[in-house]
């Protein structure tokens, strides 16, 4: 069996996608990197929205995508994207060893709900996500938008261990730190991060942190309020419906591109 090296792609991309160049790769534990590439000129998105990414089987010919959030902002030239590694999958076995100069394909459409057009206007802007679920956060809190929107914005990580809070913690903080976007982030940008399965100051499930009030007495502010609030979620299917859960019994309503509201939900995809 002959195996082609990734970045020399000998068939062409299925007319739905594009082939992208890698410019960067950081992996940050066994189970979690980051990459970089190319965005064609035409590909536009509203940050937080997820698109089709992978690889070709050049084996069968046939393209192997999965959904995957866009972890840059919208004005961003490059793209960037935050996957798990799963051992045996059938895109992240392969995807986790791509190589700055490796071709990565790129659905044409991307689409989502954890946009700012899914939520009405208020004060506070939480945003709530476990493991990659990070990602879509990634794009929107380095989204002017955002600010501009919002006076507060709270971005929460939860994972099971330290290592796998990296990736938030740099962008966030590199977020503030930013040139431009420090000065409309500053003051309004907060992270709260969490592990469930390693020492760390602050230490529980999301769920049970907004439950028990430990949250909202961290942050200083009162317990989520439709008047106040918005919310969006991102993480496992079961992360999101106990987390859904917790904003229905506060009296929220569930927002959608046609029927902004008060919070929206989205799987964190997985390969
Ligand atoms: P836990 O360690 O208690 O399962 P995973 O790696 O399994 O996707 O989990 C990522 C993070 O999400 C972990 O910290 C995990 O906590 C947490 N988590 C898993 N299920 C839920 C849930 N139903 N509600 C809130 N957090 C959850």
């Amino acid at each position: 069996m002959t195996t082609q090296p990734l970045n020399q792609p000998t068939t062409t991309a299925p007319k739905n996608a594009t082939f992208e160049t890698v410019l960067e790769v950081e992996h940050y534990t066994d189970t979690l990197f980051r990459f970089r590439m190319t965005r064609p000129e035409a590909f536009r998105f509203r940050s937080g929205e997820f698109v089709m990414l992978g690889l070709m089987n050049e084996e069968t010919g046939k393209p192997l995508l999965r959904a995957y959030s866009i972890a840059s902002p919208s004005w961003d030239e490059e793209l960037e994207f935050f996957s798990i590694k799963v051992e045996g999958g059938p895109l992240t076995s392969r995807l986790q060893k791509i190589q700055k100069g490796d071709k990565v394909l790129l659905g044409k459409k991307p689409v989502g709900t954890l946009v700012m057009d899914a939520l009405t206007p208020a004060k506070r802007l939480y945003m709530f996500s476990t493991g990659t679920g990070f990602a879509p956060f990634a794009s929107l809190i380095r989204d002017p938008e955002v600010y501009e929107k919002f006076d507060e914005v709270m971005v929460t990580h939860t994972c099971r261990e330290c290592a796998e809070l990296t990736y938030s913690k740099e962008t966030v903080e590199a977020t503030l730190n930013h040139e431009f976007l420090g000065e409309l982030a500053q003051g309004k940008l907060r992270y709260y991060d969490s592990t469930t399965r390693e020492e760390h100051p602050r230490q529980g499930r999301i769920t049970t942190l907004i439950e028990s009030g430990k949250l909202f007495d961290d942050l200083g502010v009162t317990p989520l309020n439709p008047e106040t609030d918005r919310v969006m979620i991102c993480g496992s299917t079961e992360m999101i419906a106990d987390t859904k859960a917790l904003c229905l019994a506060a009296g929220m309503v569930e927002g959608s591109n046609n029927a902004p509201a008060d919070f929206v939900i989205e799987r964190a995809f997985a390969g």
